[in-house]
């Protein structure tokens, strides 16, 4: 701790104005020293449990070294509640030394929110996980590995520290990451590449933001004037203006469903999304997007994960897995999105998928796209709502981005699980007062079959 504090001394010693490019603290490493990995690895995400299955990967992937775990708030995971969450799932892969930090409260442009009984859901299956729960001590908790810092300043920090350029996957929101660059540009000079799990881009009729996210409990708000302000699900319905006027159907009055042309991750900050274009520009770092069609036939699915969680040889970890799947298919539509994106960006970096035989099995190349910040309130028949878009465009500020528009989820599953596996370390030694329900029964390794999933 101790050393902590020296080094964030020096970095503000060092600092000077805003935005300088400031003397690494540490020699970096020479490019031949760097090359093979492990990679250093920011795990930006919305602590939901997609998040949970990306990190258990990533954990179990010898190839990364991760730096950071830092957790948006505006996405999945409550605010109070999401670091604590991924701390304690972090723990139990052996990787309870990461420091996990609390994301930038709000959205830079707020218009919805994931309706809050979904995300205290999250936090409730966690819960159930701790010491005392149905299924005995799967977590436990550690408050202390909770970073002091901001998630953007731990950002800033392991960019600023690390000896060799850093790797960040975001699976959320991108907003911790643009806050960060957004205050020091600079640090982004040390960054390897940036995978992105997000965007409707290149396939038409990928959005995936329903008028039915829109409400809970027949009560809407989740998409309104005034987002953050209005995401309760209780009744009675909101109303502003003393009365007079109720918050209007839909999102702003439209069917999201019917006229949306985009994601949930960039539709909760859209402009979040255009500053990190903007920002990731100016360097020429590869720039990878996991796009929403990729991972449409992959939902996660109580066959597969059963057969997964049988696969792997700790029993805390089968547990956690099987009861993971039940949570998160308690949410409606539900993905590998977030572990996908993880398992494509190993595949870019070691050459997996250059041989053709990673996790994405259609790229569409080097495209220079914009994100649509404009939003109409009247549509023609048949148009898309442009906020939220991302399309083709020759003169955005944006760097080139390859998007993944198609997944193989054979070789995902394959390579998922396998490294899911390695996981050693996980907290203390079990002791018979764990009572460990073991319903999970050992079947063969993930047959094809499992993997035709129904949507
Ligand atoms: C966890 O506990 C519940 C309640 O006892 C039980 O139904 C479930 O099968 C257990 N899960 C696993 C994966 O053993
Ligand atoms: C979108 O995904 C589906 C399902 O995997 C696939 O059949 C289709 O070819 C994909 N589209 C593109 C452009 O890759």
């Amino acid at each position: 701790m101790a050393g902590l504090i020296v080094v964030v001394f020096a970095v503000a010693l060092l600092g000077g104005t805003r935005g300088q490019l400031r003397k690494p603290l540490l020699e970096p490493k020479s490019e031949d020293e760097c090359k093979h990995g492990p990679y250093p690895l920011i795990f930006d995400n919305d602590a939901n449990c997609d998040d949970m299955l990306a990190l258990l990967y990533l954990a179990g992937n010898p190839d990364f070294d991760l730096k950071a775990i830092t957790v948006e708030a505006d996405g999945m995971g409550t605010p109070s509640s999401g670091p604590s969450n991924m701390a304690a799932v972090a723990a139990l892969e052996g990787k309870g030394d990461v420091p996990v930090a609390f994301g930038h409260k709000e959205s830079l442009s707020p218009i919805n929110t994931m309706p809050l009984q979904w995300r205290i859901e999250v936090d409730a299956f966690i819960e159930k996980m701790y010491p005392g729960g149905p299924n005995g001590t799967i977590l436990e908790m550690h408050p202390n590995h909770l970073s002091a810092m901001s998630a953007p300043e731990l950002i800033v920090q392991v960019l600023r520290e690390s000896r060799c350029p850093v790797v960040v996957l975001t699976t959320g929101p991108v907003m911790n990451l643009v806050v960060a660059l957004d205050a020091h540009p600079s640090a982004a000079a040390n960054i390897k590449a940036v995978f992105m799990m997000g965007s409707a881009y290149g396939v038409p009729g990928t959005n995936n933001v329903y008028d039915w996210q829109m409400e809970f409990n027949g009560v809407l708000g989740s998409c309104a004037e005034a987002a953050f302000q209005t995401y309760t699900g209780l009744p009675p319905p909101i109303v502003e203006s003393y009365g007079k006027v109720q918050v209007r159907r839909g999102c702003r009055g439209l069917s999201m469903t019917e006229s949306g042309d985009t994601e949930c991750n960039v539709f909760m900050d859209v402009r979040a999304w255009k500053m990190t274009y903007n920002f990731l520009n100016k360097w020429g770092h590869k720039v990878y997007v996991l796009a929403a069609n990729a991972t449409i036939n992959m939902p996660v699915n109580m066959a597969t994960m059963e057969e997964g969680a049988a696969s792997l040889n700790n029993k805390r970890l089968q547990v956690f897995v099987v009861e993971l799947a039940k949570a998160f298919r308690g949410a409606g539509e539900t993905k590998w999105w977030d572990a996908h994106c993880a398992v494509m960006m190993a595949g870019v970096l070691f050459g997996i998928d250059a041989a053709g035989s990673g996790a994405c099995a259609n790229w569409a190349r080097s495209k220079r796209t914009s994100v649509n910040t404009v939003w109409r309130s009247h549509l023609h028949d048949g148009e898309k709502l442009p906020y939220g878009q991302i399309k083709d465009d020759p003169d955005a500020d944006a760097p080139l981005v390859d998007y993944c528009l198609m997944g193989n989820p054979t070789s995902m599953q394959e390579e998922y699980w396998e490294k899911v596996n390695n996981i050693k370390s996980t907290g203390r030694k079990l002791t018979p007062n764990d009572n460990y329900v073991t319903g999970v029964q050992t079947t063969n390794f993930l047959s094809k079959d499992s993997l035709v999933m129904s949507s």
